[in-house]
């Protein structure tokens, strides 16, 4: 991928004044590792910098970004988590918390999230609460972190249910050094492919079909077929947040499929999946309640299916009894009063939220979520 240094705002004018910080989605700098220690720098003058990561990714490309960092002249402190979602809690948060008083952080300073989703959360949120707030930059190390966790502010950490509780807190930059993805193990880059599909979803046919003729060669990592789909996914998303940051409206949309990927990884103890292949199989579900409950395109699960397969993600989500879909989609954030907020798809760009009865959409999933429409009633409609 590209080593020359770019700004990418797609369709989003750049604006990083404090006063336009949390409506506005963050700049996106492309480069080497040099480009994004001076841009992190620029953000940030004369800060002491508190890069987090987690342990895999410290051990595998800390050192190089603390070494660029420091040949531009900052101090680096470097705090390392456990890897993995089952590390997304309030443990971590306080551990954190801790290290960085212990280390006399001062509000000028910088957090720099070097890390996948699960980093990225973390440490957007406690620099969110950390002397009631710092500053932060997202160096974001899987697909899905690039296209979609690093941007749009969200943060927090799971308790008792996926991300409980969190906070809004956007990052002064989010910067992408493709090579990183080069370290990522195969069945994490096809978990981030899951949100590029899900955008794709969102933003409508055109963006689906080029997606779809890309498929092989992302399958295949092609390093430019994954840079076109980040940026294309990650500009879908800064779009909608740019509409509506704190998620009264269009931003919804985002959580395509994420109302059934919370309850498999939360039912599943975030052991068996990760969050990008429960949200493949979420997305499965969403279409299929989508023929169910409205009056959806005939043929999108099939297209949905074959396109998450050819993208080596699992497409039938496991068998759960009736009442932890209901205990579980009760958790869900995006209810509304007692209905779950399920986001359908009428056809790819034309997504409705549907306010359904956790009761029935558990018994119909337990079920294993049998279609009362039939296929050929379907195509006949
Ligand atoms: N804030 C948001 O808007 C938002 C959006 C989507 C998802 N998320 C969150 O993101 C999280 C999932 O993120 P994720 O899929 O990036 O998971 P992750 O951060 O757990 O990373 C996945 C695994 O890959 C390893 N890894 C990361 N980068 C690597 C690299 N370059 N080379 C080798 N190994 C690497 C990590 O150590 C980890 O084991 C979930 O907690 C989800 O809730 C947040």
């Amino acid at each position: 991928m590209g080593a020359n240094p770019r700004t990418s705002q797609p369709r989003s004018p750049v604006n990083s004044s404090p006063e336009h910080k949390a409506a506005q989605p963050p700049r996106i700098v492309e480069g080497s590792v040099d480009d994004l220690a001076t841009a992190l720098l620029e953000t940030a003058p004369g800060a002491r910098l508190f890069r987090i990561s987690d342990a895999n990714v410290d051990a595998l490309h800390g050192a190089a970004l603390d070494a660029a960092l420091q040949r531009h002249g900052a101090e680096v402190h470097t705090l390392v988590i456990e890897p993995g979602e089952e590390h997304k809690s309030l443990e971590t948060v306080a551990a954190l918390w801790a290290s960085l008083i212990q280390l006399e952080v001062r509000r000028e300073d910088c957090i720099v999230a070097l890390g996948g989703g699960v980093t990225g959360d973390l440490a957007a949120f406690v620099a969110a609460t950390i002397l009631r707030g710092i500053r932060f930059v997202q160096v974001p190390t899987t697909v899905l972190a690039m296209c979609d966790a690093a941007i749009g502010g969200k943060c927090g950490f799971n308790l008792k249910g996926k991300n409980l509780v969190g906070a809004f807190a956007a990052p002064e930059r989010v910067l992408h050094w493709y090579p990183l993805l080069d370290t990522l193990p195969q069945r994490e880059f096809a978990a981030g492919l899951a949100e590029v599909v899900k955008s794709a979803l969102i933003e409508g046919e055109e963006a689906l079909v080029a997606l779809e003729e890309d498929a092989r060669q992302l399958a295949a990592r092609d390093p430019d077929a994954s840079r076109r789909a980040i940026l294309s996914a990650a500009s879908t998303k800064c779009t909608i947040v740019e509409q509506d940051y704190r998620e009264s409206g269009a931003r919804k949309l985002l959580n395509l499929g994420h109302t059934f990927a919370h309850v498999i990884e939360t039912a599943t103890g975030y052991g068996d999946f990760n969050h990008g292949e429960a949200v493949a199989m979420g997305m499965v579900l969403a279409a299929r309640a989508s023929r169910q409950f409205i009056d959806t395109e005939t043929g999108l699960e099939t297209r949905l299916r074959s396109l998450l397969e050819t993208l080596g993600l699992p497409t039938d989500a496991p068998t759960l009894p009736a009442d932890t879909w209901t205990t579980l989609l009760r958790r869900d954030k995006k209810r509304l009063q007692d209905d779950v907020q399920l986001i359908l798809v009428q056809q790819p760009g034309s997504l409705v939220l549907h306010p359904t009865a956790p009761n029935d959409l558990a018994v119909w999933l337990a079920d294993g979520a049998p279609l009362t429409v039939t296929p050929d009633a379907a195509t006949a409609r």
